[in-house]
């Protein structure tokens, strides 16, 4: 059957001898770098790829069109396994898309999209592990089900050992565990407040559950790092988690584990220091949990700049000596390349100075470090002469950006309006970059502004406030509008005290509804939050009920949204590209190409240039030469010749494929398969995961 073209270029374990070409862990391998040794489809015969199946995963609500995959799904020996938009797990026969089995998990825990599950067998037994709300659960790779000797009754909960006085209880592990020999090694995501779980990283026994090690990513007393923080942050500050996943040197036995921002995000304050573990690619011991090196990314992180997706590990050349290598990206469009064992920067890395904060309490980091190599893969500042030059509303939005604090990568929150470019998610996002046998990265990336401000919260002493229609305008309205409702003083922001003489309350809710010039649209509000609102607006006394568990806030101030900055018309107003593909040679650290990532019918429509689209979810880079990547917005996948980023073919989907594609083969046939959620940037919801052959 080898005569099929399955021609394995790289020695790895990862193909097993004969017809049948896996992808056995998420993002491709322990690597993470979204390869496939497969050359069956290739340059020449790529465009004509046609669907091979379709499988409705189930759960997709199209009502609400909120559901979401973001499932790497595995091959492994002809068999996929994945998770639906109604968040069950499933195996299904990869070359028909029938399936095999499929969970009717119930447990009343939080929602979540999985990003998918992990692979574990000792060539007798084989297990599937499922993060599932705050569970993670052993399932029999065979049936689905429950190993009843794993955990308590098949799961183990992840809030065990995390749970704290004032804290709340919201933990989730929605990227699958990497696993060295017998060790599960689990990350989780938490909340972003004031009141966010701690974030350790902690391992398992795969047979029993029984915990092996944990690492303390805000460390304790006498640990290395204490005395980053404030004393007694270890008891009363969150976050610093390992929730985009982890790479694993199964040679070396080192789990490389990226970290996030402490919470809350921004405002650190109460958590002065650099905040070690905070922001870091940290290098452990699989066996033990021990520290081997760490590097920090962000000091003190007041900007929600957390690694955004699982390092990549290959072999680079740098005079003519092979050197094993980690890489992180970073949200703002860097990359940090590292050696493997000792921790050493491959390309210069400088620390500069960056501005102070003017919020009372705050202390930012007097320098951030700033990589010299690889090139970055985004524009890293917003100024005047980067706005869009077909927007609108364009002199509105020059004079927005005049008075807003740009034009760098790190400048502290306060009370006028903070402009983040690449945007809070990226820059780089958790879908991450593929890396071909060259060592050659292609890493999608966005370039959409955002921006934000901090608004004073309420103290302890009016607490019934955290619930009223006013205290909701300050947090929603008040950066723009004035704390009193006055608006600013050259009326780009207008006043709302007599409001109720200009508008119905219909009226003011299609204000919310819709946006206004510069006003984004407030859809981030709940309708009891606009009600409670507009009767504030109108003078009454109005006040909802906080959810029932809401702990009041331990920090002075709130954000005011994460607001991605779009023109009249809907279209990011930055200058195009919204969204990249990029090739850097990880050699040399230079750009070999860079082209947009999607596009919007209509603009083309008008003989404009593809723009590119905001996007989500990773690539997939085959030896036959071929770049897989769905992620944009126009519900598109593609397929790029990977050494001049030109498009080879592309393929309608039947949502958006928020999510990175798996390639494999089953009886001597080459796939790929992409989960279909859609489900966000307001583009409709799917649950189909639509796999693609050669005819
Ligand atoms: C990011 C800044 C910003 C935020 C946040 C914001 N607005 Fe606005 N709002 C504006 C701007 C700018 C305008 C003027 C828009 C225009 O007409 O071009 C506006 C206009 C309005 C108007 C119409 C005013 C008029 O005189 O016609 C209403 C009503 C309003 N906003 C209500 C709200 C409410 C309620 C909230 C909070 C839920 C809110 N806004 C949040 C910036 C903001």
């Amino acid at each position: 059957m080898l005569i099929l073209g399955l021609i394995f270029t790289m020695s790895s374990t990862r193909f097993t001898p004969g017809d049948e070409a896996d992808w056995p862990e998420y993002n491709g391998g322990p690597d993470k770098n979204h390869f496939s040794a497969l050359k069956q489809i290739n340059t020449q015969n790529v465009a004509q790829l046609k669907v091979a199946w379709t499988y409705q995963s189930g759960g997709a609500d199209t009502v609400k069109n909120t559901t979401q995959m973001q499932c790497n799904p595995l091959i492994i020996k002809g068999v996929m396994y994945g998770v639906s938009a109604g968040s069950q797990a499933f195996a299904l026969d990869a070359s028909s898309g029938k399936e095999l089995w499929k969970t009717t998990l119930n447990d009343k825990t939080f929602s979540m999209t999985s990003r998918g599950v992990s692979y574990w067998s000792d060539g007798k037994e084989a297990r599937i592990f499922f993060g599932y709300g705050a569970f993670l659960y052993a399932l029999d790779a065979q049936t689905g089900q429950p190993i009843p000797s794993f955990g308590s009754n098949g799961k183990i909960n992840l809030i065990d050992g995390l749970k704290r006085p004032g804290a709340d209880e919201y933990v989730i592990s929605n990227t699958p565990p990497s696993i060295y020999k017998n060790i599960l090694i689990v990350g989780t995501r938490v909340s972003e407040s004031a009141t966010a779980l701690l974030g350790d990283i902690r391992a398992y026994d795969v047979r029993t559950g029984r915990k092996i090690w944990t690492f303390h990513t805000i460390p304790r007393p006498g640990e290395f790092g204490y005395k980053t923080w404030e004393k007694q942050n270890y008891k009363n500050i969150g976050g610093a988690n390992n929730w985009m996943g982890m790479a694993l040197d199964t040679e070396k036995g080192i789990v490389y584990a990226p970290t996030g921002s402490a919470a809350f995000d921004f405002y650190g304050g109460n958590r002065k220091g650099d905040n070690l573990f905070a922001n870091c690619l940290l290098a452990l011991d699989a066996n033990t949990g021990k520290r081997l090196w760490h590097f920090q990314t962000v000091h003190h992180d007041i900007w929600d700049r957390d690694i955004p997706a699982p390092p990549n590990l290959f072999t680079l050349t740098q005079n003519g000596q092979k050197i094993d290598a980690v890489s992180v990206l970073s949200k703002q469009g860097f990359m940090f390349v590292f050696d493997r064992v000792s921790g050493k920067p491959l390309f210069p890395i400088e620390e500069r100075p960056f501005p102070a904060s003017e919020i009372e309490g705050e202390k930012a980091s007097l320098t951030q470090p700033i990589p010299l190599g690889p090139e970055p893969f985004t524009r890293q500042s917003f100024t005047e002469k980067d706005v869009n030059d077909f927007a609108a509303d364009r002199d509105d939005i020059i004079a927005q950006v005049r008075q807003a604090n740009t034009g760098q990568p790190f400048i502290p929150l306060g009370n006028k309006r903070t402009l983040f470019f690449p945007g809070t998610d990226g820059g780089a996002q958790w879908g991450g970059a593929a890396v071909d046998e060259n060592s050659i990265m292609y890493i999608p990336a966005k370039e959409n502004p955002v921006y934000s401000s901090l608004v004073a919260n309420p103290k302890a002493e009016d607490k019934q406030a955290q619930k009223s229609g006013k205290q909701l305008y300050l947090t929603y309205c008040g950066a723009c509008h004035g704390e009193n409702r006055e608006g600013n003083h050259d009326g780009t922001y207008p006043g709302l005290q007599n409001i109720a003489a200009k508008y119905d309350e219909p009226g003011i809710r299609q204000i919310l509804a819709k946006g206004r010039g510069m006003m984004p649209a407030m859809s981030q509000l709940k309708e009891a939050e606009t009600k409670a609102i507009v009767g504030f607006l109108f003078g009454k006394n109005t006040s909802i009920k906080a959810p029932k568990d809401q702990k009041l806030s331990t920090v002075p101030y709130k954000h005011t949204g994460y607001n991605r900055w779009y023109d009249r018309d809907g279209y990011p107003v930055s200058q195009p590209p919204w969204g990249t593909l990029t090739a850097i040679d990880l050699n040399s650290g230079k750009r070999l190409w860079q082209v947009p990532l999607g596009e919007y019918p209509e603009l083309i429509a008008k003989g404009i240039a593809p723009t590119g689209t905001d996007n989500y979810g990773g690539p997939a880079v085959t030896a036959g030469g071929i770049l897989f990547i769905a992620a944009s917005k126009d519900e598109y996948i593609r397929a790029f010749d990977r050494e001049t980023g030109k498009i080879l073919w592309r393929a309608k989907l039947p949502a958006a494929g928020y999510a990175s594609p798996s390639v494999y083969a089953v009886n001597g046939k080459q796939y790929l398969v992409i989960a279909c959620g859609g489900g966000k940037l307001k583009t409709k919801s799917g649950d189909k995961y639509v796999a693609f052959t050669l005819p």
